[in-house]
């Protein structure tokens, strides 16, 4: 087998990371399990499925973005477009106008400082 040189053009036009990690209640920094993320980040799958016609789009669940106080949060590349959410129909937003058309849901943006990251 050839494994090559590792390195593609992007393989989606819209990779989506959603983060689904679970902590125990007593964690200091909460978790977006614990807000329902694992079961919004299926819906989002099935209606990425549904709705991206031809698009190459990927959504993949993740641990921890390391942003855990906006929580539910994903990110969106290639752009690196950060979001948080509470319910199915901020995933439809996100999808509808993100997602398939192009447009930042300016109400849902966070913007991750890097300067205050936790290790
Ligand atoms: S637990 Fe979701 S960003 Fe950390």
């Amino acid at each position: 087998m050839k494994y090559g040189s590792g390195v593609t053009e992007p393989l989606y036009e819209v990779h989506v990371f959603c983060c689904v990690n679970q902590r125990p209640s007593t964690h200091r920094r909460g978790c977006c399990a614990s807000k329902g993320a694992l079961n919004m980040a299926n819906y989002m799958c099935r209606r990425a499925m549904a709705t991206a016609n031809s698009k190459r789009v990927r959504i993949n669940l993740a641990g921890c973005l390391n942003v855990c106080e906006y929580g539910p949060t994903m990110v969106i590349y290639p752009e690196g477009v950060w979001y948080r959410y509470d319910n199915d129909a901020d995933i439809e937003e996100i999808l509808e106008q993100h997602v398939i058309h192009g447009r930042r849901v300016e109400r849902l943006l966070i913007t991750p400082d890097p300067a205050r990251l936790h290790r």
